[in-house]
């Protein structure tokens, strides 16, 4: 979480910090700020709230500086506790949590220092003031001292037009373009101004000033960059007549689905890492945690491989069992989830050959992995995961049927679900017809079997995320067993039904909250369905491969979703407290 921008070279700081942060708001945007070097003296905005309230921070003086757009750890978000943070002659911008927070800042109270916010952040500003000499050298000795994540971007009014940056476990690239030197979290924040871009690995440090970049390993011996290639990027790609960029995502679902759709080659390297797969653990956070909920119930029915989910914050602390032949599927769609990142250090470790399922190719999980495996999702933009879970969906099956093949089994070709797809989609719209149901309502319940209920998961999500409203996602069989007894008319009821085998058992589900006044509100494939009593209200969509259907079943509940945030008047692109990608743990 939290975007950091430096730059250092010919042109004024400021504009160019500025243009970055926008980049990188999708990375936090509760607070911002920036800090520019003008001589030997810091000028600095900080506000609450986005980049774009950042008055006068465009005309600040100075051909050198750092900036940044934060997502709250510790403090509130507030002008206080926005970077940079400036102690003695430094000012710092950080990404990552600094763990050992209290016991650094105890020593620095007892010498008598102040702190002036309530961020951990601030401390690394007061424990570079005490060290003398060269920058580099004090950074290093600092971040010795750091317990935690961090990506650092720093200032020191010792030495204009230099800007110093560290990382270890939050993202950090550096960059050279010809009117100077740039550093970011991400590279589309800087790719359209920096030509040679170079991702900062864990515990290196970076020394950008005059014409050169140089980086550093951990005994600041200098070492030849991580180069990356990035296209440049807009920040704001078009909308393209659409009023959101989440809504614009779901309309491109059945391309997306269709591109990242893939055909593993027999015979390479990966399709003989499957031939011996005998287990396969997949983790990961969130909506990508949910893709991976649903590619286990596919692999399990095609491949008859045992296959076990893992939300990732989990497995790095479970003391995971690993045997051998295990693969293993870290699934984010940005590729530098902390937790995900994690758990796919602990899974190599300990033996596992780790496959990254991403969106971003020269994302830090890439780097982890033996394999990787890139969903063709394009950018998304808005908070909540639409087009990325579906490529995701797309990869996965792929996956599992070329698993299934080197088995000698059948397993349904999941090309088939892209015609679907449309039709699904222009379906999905009537349960905008739905949100007066659900805007005022106490909170609403997701429920549904097998892979129905994965996605009965992602749609409470979902709910949850963009329009603040409680939503719950329930095995439809396990209600009774002390659910039920929140359920009355002012809990609406979403139920889903895609497995031909589970489709009546889901229905008596629907009997019993029914029964509790609940209005149920089906989506289903099967027709006869949608007429039974207890169905207040029902969508049916196109018949499809069971164990593919989540691809499917969830485009209703994404647009439910997205109407009902418009409903009660919230940003569905940037929900509040969130962030798109969560870099800390
Ligand atoms: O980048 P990742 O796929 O690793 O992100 C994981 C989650 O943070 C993400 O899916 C999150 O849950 C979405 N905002 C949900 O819409």
């Amino acid at each position: 979480m939290c975007g950091i921008v430096g730059y250092c070279g010919r042109r004024a700081a400021a504009p160019i910090l500025l243009a970055g942060l926008k980049k990188l708001e999708y990375r936090g945007y509760d607070s911002a700020g920036v800090a520019v070097l003008n001589g030997t003296a810091f000028a600095v905005v900080r506000r609450a709230g986005r980049v774009s309230g950042l008055d006068g921070a465009a005309s600040l003086m100075g051909n050198a500086g750092i900036g940044h757009t934060r997502w709250a750890t510790h403090g509130a978000p507030s002008e206080r506790n926005a970077h940079p943070h400036v102690w003695g002659d430094y000012a710092v911008v950080h990404n990552g949590i600094v763990e050992n927070e209290h016991a650094l800042k105890a020593e620095c109270l007892a010498r008598g220092e102040e702190f002036l916010s309530e961020t951990d952040s601030e401390i690394v500003a007061h424990l570079l003031a005490r060290e003398a000499g060269d920058p580099l050298v004090a950074l290093r000795n600092v971040c010795a001292r750091l317990e935690g994540s961090y990506a650092l971007a720093v200032l020191c009014a010792r030495t204009p037009g230099t800007v110093y940056c560290a990382r270890r476990g939050s993202p950090l690239i550096v960059g050279r373009g010809k009117d100077g030197l740039y550093a970011a979290s991400d590279a589309p924040a800087i790719a359209t101004e920096a030509e040679e871009l170079y991702a900062l690995r864990d515990g290196e440090f970076a020394v950008l000033a005059g014409e050169e970049a140089r980086i550093f390993n951990g005994e600041l011996a200098a070492v030849s960059g991580d180069r990356i290639v990035c296209a440049a990027a807009d920040d704001a790609p078009a909308l393209d007549g659409f009023n959101h960029y989440m809504r614009k995502e779901m309309s491109e679902i059945p391309a997306v689905f269709a591109r990242s759709l893939t055909d593993f080659a027999e015979n390479s390297e990966f399709c003989k890492v499957l031939c011996q797969t005998e287990y396969i653990q997949i983790a990961a956070c969130g909506t990508a945690y949910h893709s991976g909920l649903c590619a286990k119930f596919a692999i399990e029915r095609f491949c008859r491989i045992p296959a076990e989910t893992y939300i990732a914050s989990e497995y790095r602390y479970l003391d995971p069992i690993v045997k051998e032949n295990t693969l293993f599927l870290a699934v984010s769609q940005s590729g530098e989830t902390a937790d995900t990142l994690a758990a796919a250090r602990l899974a190599a470790e300990r033996g596992a050959v780790v496959v990254a399922v991403t969106n971003v190719a020269y994302s830090s999980l890439t780097r982890i992995a033996r394999f990787t495996l890139l969903t063709q999702a394009g950018r998304e933009i808005a908070v909540a995961a639409t087009k990325s879970f579906n490529a995701q969906l797309a990869l996965l099956y792929s996956l599992t049927a070329a698993l299934a093949r080197q088995r000698g089994r059948l397993a349904a070709d999941p090309s088939a679900l892209a015609p679907i797809l449309s039709d699904a989609l222009a379906r999905s719209e009537e349960t905008r017809a739905w949100t007066p149901f659900f805007a005022g309502a106490r909170g609403a319940y997701f429920i549904g079997r097998g892979a129905d209920h994965a996605v009965a998961l992602e749609g409470s999500l979902k709910l949850k995320e963009v329009s603040y409203l409680p939503g719950e996602g329930y095995p439809a069989g396990e209600l009774k067993h002390g659910t039920l007894a929140l359920i009355d008319d002012k809990t609406p009821v979403v139920a889903l039904a895609f497995s031909e085998r589970l489709a009546e058992k889901t229905m008596n589900a629907v009997r019993e909250v029914a029964a509790r006044g609940a209005k149920v509100f089906l989506i289903t494939c099967f027709e006869e369905l949608c007429a039974r009593k207890g169905v207040f209200r029902s969508l049916l969509l196109p018949p499809c491969e069971e164990a593919y259907s989540p691809a499917v079943s969830v485009l209703p509940l994404q647009a439910l979703a997205y109407y009902v945030a418009l409903a009660r008047g919230n940003d569905p692109d940037k929900p509040r407290h969130l962030a798109k990608s969560v870099t800390v743990e």
